[in-house]
């Protein structure tokens, strides 16, 4: 039997790809702008990063990872996002010596093991963002705005901003005590998931789309922010409104991280069945020290990549074409032929996208293969034109054909790019 690829990844094969690689131009673009510079970590940690970092009681490092014994019995994982590898290597290379904020940009694969569905993977791809250094509100609006802007810029529609504050641990704590007051008359009733949340990250219950109408009446964790937390909540929004960058408050958005402080923010978008976040993130300010290096506040997003191709897709949007071919060489007979590879090499050389056959198909055939990948010049050698140091010029959109001298070939095509 043939082997085939792990459930839950996917192949991305050319004429997919050019889509990958317009997003990732797209957010590499952006970032420059915005002046995020791009930072590459190992797509395996120790699994300690994560257990400390993302938080031992979250359903990704409970049951998501992607766990393994090296050969020298070390316990690693498969990075399951990518923030913690990001503030591991911040903290090693000492980034944060460097005067000025840190703002860091990545794209690359993230493994968890769920349950596959449409836009639910086991390795799927993030955009993502982290700017550490800075407990600076107008960072936080600054993040939000750049993701907000790269769906924008990338052609997707209707993106809502979903934002809160969860505030600081302190606060948490508080808020999780009256949390469980309000559900303990009904803990018993709830679904399998949030009677075991209960005890462990009580928050996370109302994020529960089951138990959804349960909640009405439920405290509320803005309530309960101190006065520093409100005060960077407000000008967050102020920010934002600045900006005019739409958004919507939600009181029990509370992410599936345990690193969050102060801002959490998701951007969602219909398109995906059940699924409707396409990205997240938040600030994290006891993330830096809590991975072992000097206290430094940080906020970041990551964006799943998977689901703003689904999104485009059900949204119909066109994503720009790549470069298409510019002339396909045929050489007919041996010398020709010969010929044709020199001057492909040289039109190449030049910035020219050209190609010729390796398979000595009939010109008929090589005709109807330049057409179908829309090249845009078809340029045919004889041996007898070669006698006389000329080609033969074909248009292809308008089935114009012109003798060009051999000489001058490179420079024609080059003048028509
Ligand atoms: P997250 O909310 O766990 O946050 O993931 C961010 C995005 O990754 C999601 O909104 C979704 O688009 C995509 N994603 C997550 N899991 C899957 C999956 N199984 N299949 C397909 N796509 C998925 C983080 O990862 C944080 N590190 C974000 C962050 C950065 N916060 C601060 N800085």
């Amino acid at each position: 039997m043939s082997i085939q690829k792990p459930k839950g990844t996917q192949d991305i094969l050319p004429g997919a790809v050019e889509k990958w690689q317009f997003l990732e131009n797209t957010a590499r673009e952006l970032c420059t702008r915005y002046r995020y510079r791009e930072i590459r970590t190992p797509v395996f940690e120790n699994t300690e990063l994560f257990s400390r970092g993302v938080g031992e009681t979250t359903d990704i490092v409970e049951k998501e990872m992607y766990t393994f014994f090296d050969k020298g019995d070390r316990s690693m994982s498969l990075r399951p996002e990518g923030t913690a590898g990001i503030v591991r290597a911040y903290v090693e290379n000492k980034i944060y010596g460097e005067p000025d904020v840190s703002k860091l940009f990545y794209t690359g694969p993230m493994f968890r093991y769920e349950q596959p569905q449409a836009g639910r993977y086991r390795q799927f791809h993030q955009f993502g963002v982290e700017a550490l250094g800075s407990e600076d509100p107008s960072l936080d609006a600054e993040v939000i705005a750049l993701g907000y802007t790269f769906y924008k810029e990338i052609g997707l529609k209707d993106v809502t901003v979903e934002i809160n504050s969860v505030g600081t641990p302190e606060v948490r704590a508080n808020y999780k005590q009256r949390l469980q007051d309000f559900l303990a008359p009904f803990k018993d009733e709830l679904c399998k998931d949030c009677q075991s949340r209960y005890e462990r990250n009580p928050l996370r219950i109302l994020d529960c789309k089951v138990d959804q109408k349960r909640f009405d009446g439920a405290p509320e964790l803005l309530d309960d922010l101190d006065e520093a937390c409100r005060t960077h909540f407000e000008a967050v929004k102020r920010h934002l409104d600045a900006m005019e960058i739409p958004y919507r408050i939600n009181p029990r958005l509370v992410r599936g991280l345990d690193y969050y402080t102060h801002t959490a923010f998701e951007y969602k978008a219909a398109g995906i069945g059940a699924i409707d976040t396409i990205g997240g993130g938040g600030r994290y300010n006891g993330l830096v020290s809590q991975i072992g290096g000097q206290d430094q506040p940080g906020v970041g997003f990551g964006l799943g990549l998977e689901r703003i191709l689904l999104v485009l897709e059900s949204q119909g949007v066109e994503l720009p074409k790549p470069p298409v071919l510019d002339v396909h060489l045929i050489g007919l007979g041996e010398a020709a032929e010969n010929e044709i590879v020199k001057q492909l090499y040289r039109l190449r050389s030049e910035g020219i996208l050209a190609e010729k056959d390796y398979q000595s198909r009939k010109m008929k055939t090589q005709m109807k293969a330049a057409d179908r990948a829309e090249a845009r010049f078809v340029a045919i050698l004889g041996d007898d034109e070669l006698e006389r140091g000329e080609i033969t010029l074909k248009a292809m959109a308008t089935g114009e054909q012109e003798t060009v001298a051999l000489a001058d070939f490179v420079g024609v095509l080059k003048a028509r790019k």
